[in-house]
């Protein structure tokens, strides 16, 4: 590290700033957001009048047209120089250096005490990123990326929390219990839906939050947390921020059979991984043993993040995971994820409700539970939309138990293998030829099956696909159109 990344203080302290380029009035703009009195030198009046006219009203701020001097140097933190002449910038730097003031010519690493990082402001939090003036557009491109991982109220979140600190010393003298709090408001809360919430409000927020932390502490319950994390259907992209944070932090990740490997590359590298997924036909890890990984993780003090495709609280056996962790006094916090039925809607282009086709949308398991008894024509009746989780190995009964509940064999359907991934297939038919369609393209878990009439509607719906004989529609791939 051949530079010390520091934090200038500048209240009450004077920083001068010499030159009108472009470059100068940027470096001004970046000052104006800190509390430095401002001494701007520019070539002359005429220059000090046009700067006047476009920064006018700001006391922090005076503006001479004259060039700098020694005696400007007294009492004063950082000099910048950008007024574009040689002669000039190298003059600048060395009256500052002689006055022993740190100085920086922009554009001239050589002339430099210091360098500007690049910035992301979301004060009270701000996050400096320098290249040692390497390479500039990469810190810019690394600032662009952090700015899209901070929300923007992050800074309000810090600066009301750092605001409540006296009033929580009072109101959780426990140290434990105050770590709690602190953990808890940093994991759950959205810092977007602080913004526009007035100071009362958020005092009652952190005020809720601390009564929490001492209840839980007076229970005793542990200190630790697990994520139930959705991962969506399978592309990174769709991940939510929060989710990809919850990744990041993560010390221990249990994750599904359906999590895509692409999802699990963006998780912290040196965390545990578990396997703890089902396939059809291989039962994987007890659903118990999957609850006593979470507990002894937890008790262990660990961060842990149990992964789940899609969102969790759709056919993931969110339920019974709470409430195993709420018998245990352990905290869970829900992070949704985007479900399969969303991801293939969205690939396929196919609406979910649409005013001429579907005003309801079920969502249910082909997987159905023995003895379990579904009302197959109610759900798949006129003006609704039909979509089968699971259903691949259940193609015949379900399409059986839709027609013999008087549903019509020609309801149109999708069926969408590994929807959102690369490998993505769909393809079209009609209710009677559910079955078929699936045992001749060899459809593979995971897939969903959507019916109704929106089916029409896909982007890529063979026009013969309801004739007779032609219910089987061409496969579709992405990965295949990309090249051919
Ligand atoms: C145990 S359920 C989990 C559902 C998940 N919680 C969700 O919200 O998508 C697994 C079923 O979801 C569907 N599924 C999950 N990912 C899919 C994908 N990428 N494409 C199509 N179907 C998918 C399949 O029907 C699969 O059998």
């Amino acid at each position: 590290m051949d530079s010390l990344p520091i934090f200038f203080k500048l209240h009450g302290r004077r920083v001068i700033l010499v030159g009108d380029s472009d470059a100068a009035r940027a470096k001004l703009r970046l000052l104006l957001k800190t509390p430095a009195a401002i001494l701007w030198l520019v070539a002359d009046e005429n220059a000090v009048k046009a700067a006047r006219q476009d920064f006018s009203g700001l006391p922090a701020l005076t503006i001479l047209g004259r060039p700098l001097q020694s005696a400007d140097l007294a009492h004063t933190a950082l000099v910048y120089g950008a007024t574009g002449v040689e002669a000039d910038d190298r003059r600048i730097a060395a009256l500052a250096r002689a006055a022993n003031v740190p100085v920086n010519i922009v554009d001239r690493p050589d002339l430099c005490d210091f360098t500007t990082p690049a910035i992301v402001d979301r004060s009270p939090l701000v996050v400096a990123i320098g290249t040692g003036g390497a390479a500039p557009v990469f810190g810019r491109r690394l600032r662009a990326m952090i700015e899209q991982l901070l929300p923007q109220g992050i800074g309000t979140l810090v600066a009301r929390a750092g605001a409540f600190r006296g009033r929580l010393a009072d109101l959780l003298p426990g140290q434990s219990a105050r770590r709690r709090f602190w953990d808890r408001l940093f994991d759950t809360t959205n810092p977007q839906s602080l913004v526009g919430l007035d100071d009362d409000s958020f005092t009652h927020h952190l005020e809720k939050l601390a009564q929490d932390a001492r209840t839980a502490d007076k229970q005793g319950t542990t200190d630790g947390l697990v994520q139930l994390v959705g991962a969506g259907p399978g592309d990174p992209e769709l991940l939510t921020l929060k989710a990809q944070r919850a990744l990041q932090q993560a010390d221990v990740i249990l994750y599904d059979a359906l999590v895509s490997p692409a999802i699990l590359d963006l998780a912290r590298r040196d965390a545990d991984f578990h396997y703890v997924g089902k396939r059809q036909g291989d039962h994987g890890r007890g659903q118990e043993a999957i609850h006593d990984l979470m507990v002894r993780h937890v008790r262990a003090g660990r961060r842990v993040v149990r992964l789940k495709s899609g969102d969790p609280m759709v056919f993931g056996r969110a339920g019974e995971e709470i409430n195993a962790l709420r018998k245990h006094k352990i905290a869970v916090d829900l992070i949704p994820g985007i479900t399969a039925l969303s991801g293939c809607a969205a690939t396929s282009e196919i609406p979910l409700t649409h005013r001429d086709h579907a005003s309801a949308v079920t969502l249910v398991t082909g997987h159905v539970r023995a003895g379990s008894t579904l009302d197959w024509r109610a759900l798949a009746g006129p003006d609704r939309t039909v979509a089968v989780y699971m259903g691949i190995n259940t193609a015949q009964d379900i399409s059986d138990a839709l027609i013999a509940d008087g549903v019509s064999p020609d309801l149109p359907l999708a069926i969408i293998e590994n929807g959102t991934r690369p490998e993505e297939r769909r393809l079209y038919g009609h209710l009677g030829d559910l079955a078929g369609l699936v045992a001749r393209n060899q459809v593979k878990s995971p897939a969903l099956i959507v019916i109704g009439t929106v089916a029409l509607l896909a982007k890529d719906w063979p026009q013969n696909a309801l004739s007779p004989g032609l219910g089987e529609a061409p496969i579709f791939s992405p990965a295949f159109s990309l090249v051919s």
